[in-house]
């Protein structure tokens, strides 16, 4: 059984459920299950310590699966930027053929991605956003709601809105991205005008995710509560698990004139790694989004992608054709 969309005509996969940029996550191991799976894989450049190691990862994904594969680029700002130009040269010169953007001002990668007739799928947050990227010559937008683990931005959209709006103003294929774990999240989401689902938190919590143990059962033991908004009050939203941590950060910004060095100890990158690392998991911010409240179990990556198509099959053939009584139609 396929599924065909817009989304699996476009990239030649079987089913349209793509595995989202995961910082620290994103690696050949799990790209490469997602994408024997027949979803599309997706690594993440910037977890790679150089352009280099970048190479050497597309070269270790492409020897784990013959099937197609993606490269995230996420553009934040920073204080000390990474050298973005060239990681993209990297994925270029790597003959990689789809790419993930996020985050800021991604005008001149997605140009040069496209000179190269690279296929572009674009992820944002916003309807105004998605219509820029459009204007940009995207291929896909890939629109995250409010619900989503990472940057939801600041409208607080909720998917169950954001995701129609955008089919109603973007032509091109879309992606609904947040709150995504099973069959029937992949069936509204095609109801809501969407061409294919994106997964972040629901991957991490599988066998290939590769993070320690306790983090994925931490995602099986928390509920859709488990989650917090951090560094609201600087416009530069963030949607993370709860812990000692991110509690914290909620509790210090609340202060008067609090700025971000008051929290920036608490907020690095780097301390995130080592709670993926050692399952230490008040070590530093753990991104995961509400979804966690649909997790129950640690599957393997084919067998969520196996459950996913069965439960949405499923609800197509069986469940809602049950709700048009044969003399109605
Ligand atoms: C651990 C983790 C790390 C993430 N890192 C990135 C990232 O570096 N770049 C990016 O564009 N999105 C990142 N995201 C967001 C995901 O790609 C995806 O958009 C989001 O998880 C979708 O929401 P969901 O978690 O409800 O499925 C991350 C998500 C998680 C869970």
């Amino acid at each position: 059984m396929t599924f065909r969309t817009r989304f699996t005509e476009l990239i030649g996969i079987e089913y349209p459920i793509v595995q989202g940029g995961m910082m620290w996550v994103g690696r050949a191991e799990l790209a490469a299950a997602v994408s024997n799976a027949g979803g599309l894989g997706i690594l993440t450049a910037l977890t790679q310590p150089s352009p280099d190691a970048l190479r050497q990862e597309i070269e270790r994904c492409r020897s784990m699966t013959r099937k197609p594969f993606g490269v995230n680029l996420t553009i934040l700002p920073s204080v000390n930027p990474p050298p973005y130009a060239q990681y993209r040269q990297a994925i270029i010169d790597s003959g990689v053929r789809i790419v993930e953007t996020a985050g800021h001002n991604p005008k001149e990668h997605i140009a040069h991605f496209k000179e190269h007739g690279i296929t572009v799928i674009h992820k944002c947050t916003a309807v105004r956003h998605a219509l820029s990227a459009e204007r940009l010559g995207v291929d896909v937008i890939s629109i995250d709601g409010f619900e989503c683990a990472g940057h939801p931005g600041e409208d607080d959209i909720p998917g169950l809105v954001l995701i129609p709006a955008t089919a109603d103003k973007v032509r091109i294929p879309i992606i609904a991205s947040g709150g995504f774990g099973d069959g029937r999240g992949l069936v509204a989401a095609l109801s809501l005008g969407a061409d294919g689902i994106n997964m972040g938190t629901r991957f991490c919590a599988t066998v290939e995710a590769p993070i320690h143990a306790r983090v994925k059962q931490l995602l099986v033991d928390s509920d859709e509560r488990s989650t917090n908004l951090i560094l609201r009050s600087l416009r530069n939203t963030g949607r993370v698990g709860k812990n000692s941590v991110s509690d914290q950060v909620v509790e210090i910004l609340k202060r008067p004139n609090a700025t971000f060095e008051d929290v920036a100890h608490l907020v690095r990158g780097a301390q995130g790694r080592v709670l993926l690392e050692t399952g230490d998991l008040d070590a530093g911010l753990v991104w995961a989004g509400q979804v966690q409240g649909l997790i129950h179990d640690v599957p393997s990556v084919a067998e969520l992608i196996g459950r996913i198509v069965r439960e949405a099959s499923d609800i197509i053939r069986a469940r809602l054709p049950a709700v048009l009584p044969r003399e109605t139609l």
